[in-house]
């Protein structure tokens, strides 16, 4: 029984390697360069912020190819400024890759989301979700006057994405590339688990006016 079991999880597993080496030999059977052209340089224009959700990868949902998005994602897509490792992704994207785009890209029925408007304790993450029962606060009458709670749900997933451009705006880091370089510009986007459409809610073109309260002025 037990080497039976065993004998399954391995292949689970083993398969990921299989379908690894299919892959890559089928990019090359494609362009024979394709692996020691990226391994030289990798020059992507976006920076996707997105949430860690199984079905919403970044590249298979916008069709792009190794090299060309540079990817962070956490649970329910946040901007928390205080997250070391996304101000570091942030920092790195910006000021050495450059980026001309930064999106983030929440989906709908995202259980994120959905666990902190409930009153719920899930423990450690209740830490987390804190941050998306802020936005909850913020939005209350306008997310609560919605009929049902898919509609409640999607609207805060919209909310949310648009709250967390604006904190990319709020850092040193955006406010000094716009300052700069004029770029980049930030986006809002919500994709459909249901459809695969992704749903453009918010912009933020690079100098656009923000709350001054903010604003850095020595930049
Ligand atoms: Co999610």
């Amino acid at each position: 029984m037990f080497n039976n079991y065993t004998r399954v999880k391995m292949n689970e597993y083993e398969k990921l390697l299989i379908d690894n080496r299919e892959w890559a030999n089928r990019q090359v059977a494609k362009d024979c360069d394709f692996f020691t052209r990226l391994a030289g340089i990798q020059t992507p224009e976006f920076l996707w912020i997105g949430c860690s959700d199984s079905r919403v990868p970044a590249d298979r949902i916008t069709a792009t190819q190794p090299g060309e998005i540079f990817v962070h994602r956490n649970i329910a897509n946040m901007v928390v400024h205080t997250d070391l490792n996304m101000l570091s992704v942030l920092q790195y994207a910006v000021e050495v890759l450059k980026v001309k785009h930064i999106i983030v890209c929440g989906h709908y029925g995202c259980g994120g989301v959905n666990a902190a408007m409930t009153q719920h304790s899930f423990g450690i993450i209740n830490k987390w979700l804190r941050n998306i029962k802020d936005v909850y606060r913020l939005h209350k009458d306008e997310v609560d006057s919605l009929p049902t709670e898919e509609e409640r749900l999607d609207k805060m997933i919209e909310i949310n994405v648009k709250e967390q451009v604006m904190n990319l705006a709020k850092t040193s880091i955006v406010q000094s590339a716009w300052k700069h370089d004029n770029r980049p510009d930030l986006h809002g986007w919500v994709y459909g688990l249901k459809n695969g459409i992704i749903n453009p809610v918010f912009e933020l073109p690079a100098n656009s006016p923000i709350d001054p309260f903010y604003l850095y002025d020595n930049l």
